[in-house]
């Protein structure tokens, strides 16, 4: 009655232990398998494309290339509980953090080229893009709001190792986690800068740059910026739980 109930969870395992994500397979084993992280991740691009290019819709988030201390801290995220989609949840759940931060090193160490930004969809007001120009490279003093690439990046490229970029992601998941975050649904490690960003944010200037940064294309070298590039933290009342995190947590 438990699968009955809980449909989601049964599936995954099952994709999970078809794809070797739980036992790698033995050389006694008998199949012809090839042991490599890649043949292992295979339950992953299921949904998030072909080498972690992400999915087609904008909803399953590329994962190549990010920084692998971001990629990292979000597995964590979603296994304890500060972000939430059940499906991942549930494979993550089985792994060790020696096995996430393998899968984390190689989706990090994947070098593939950034889509063009999707077709801008009409209707957003040219002077909310200057808004959205303005936030991102800018900020806004008066509210408290440094500039989105103070901390990801001058190029929005992101920060080794922990710092993801801005660029090259769909509108539709950049609003996605700028919700999740204003509603709690998504929680990084204390402090929790990005939450405080996001209260700080008003809702039509959270549309405003996020509408912004969808239409920017990725810079030709769109590898995150080395560990150091920002200085942090940005504020006394900004320090990034994340930044703080130590290297290699077992
Ligand atoms: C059933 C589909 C599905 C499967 C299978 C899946 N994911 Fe995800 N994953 C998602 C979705 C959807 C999100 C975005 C959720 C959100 O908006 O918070 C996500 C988010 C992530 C993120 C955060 C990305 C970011 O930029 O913040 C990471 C990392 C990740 N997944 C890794 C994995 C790994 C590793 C596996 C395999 C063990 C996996 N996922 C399997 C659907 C899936
Ligand atoms: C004080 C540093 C700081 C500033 C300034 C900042 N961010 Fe962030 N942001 C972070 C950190 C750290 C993370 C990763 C949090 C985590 O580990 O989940 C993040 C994550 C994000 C994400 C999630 C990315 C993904 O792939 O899921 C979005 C979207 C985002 N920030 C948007 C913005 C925008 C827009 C601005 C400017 C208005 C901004 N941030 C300014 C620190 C900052």
């Amino acid at each position: 009655m438990r699968l009955r109930r809980r449909p989601g969870r049964s599936l995954v395992l099952a994709l999970a232990l078809a794809a070797g994500l739980c036992a790698p397979a033995s050389a006694s084993s008998g199949i012809e398998f090839e042991d490599t992280t890649a043949q292992r991740v295979k339950a992953c691009t299921a949904c998030h494309g072909d080498q972690g290019r992400a999915g087609p819709d904008g909803y399953y988030p590329r994962l190549a290339g990010k920084p692998a201390g971001y990629l990292y801290n979000q597995l964590l995220n979603f296994r304890d509980g500060r972000r939430h989609y059940g499906l991942m949840t549930h494979m993550v759940d089985l792994l060790s953090n020696a096995y996430l931060q393998e899968i984390a090193e190689h989706f990090a160490s994947l070098d593939l080229p950034y889509p063009e930004p999707a077709a801008a969809s009409s209707g957003v007001p040219q002077r909310l893009l200057e808004r959205g120009r303005e936030l991102a490279l800018d900020g806004d003093a008066d509210a408290g709001l440094p500039a989105c690439v103070a901390c990801h990046g001058q190029k929005l490229t992101g920060v080794q190792p922990r710092f993801p970029g801005l660029v090259g992601l769909p509108v539709d998941y950049l609003t996605a986690q700028l919700g999740a975050w204003k509603s709690g649904e998504r929680k990084a490690q204390d402090p929790d800068c990005m939450a405080t960003i996001r209260e700080r944010l008003s809702d039509a200037d959270a549309y405003a740059v996020v509408n912004w940064l969808a239409r920017q294309p990725a810079p030709a070298d769109a590898h995150p910026a080395p560990e150091g590039a920002t200085k942090q933290p940005v504020a006394a009342d900004l320090a990034c739980g994340t930044a703080a995190a130590g290297k290699a947590q077992p």
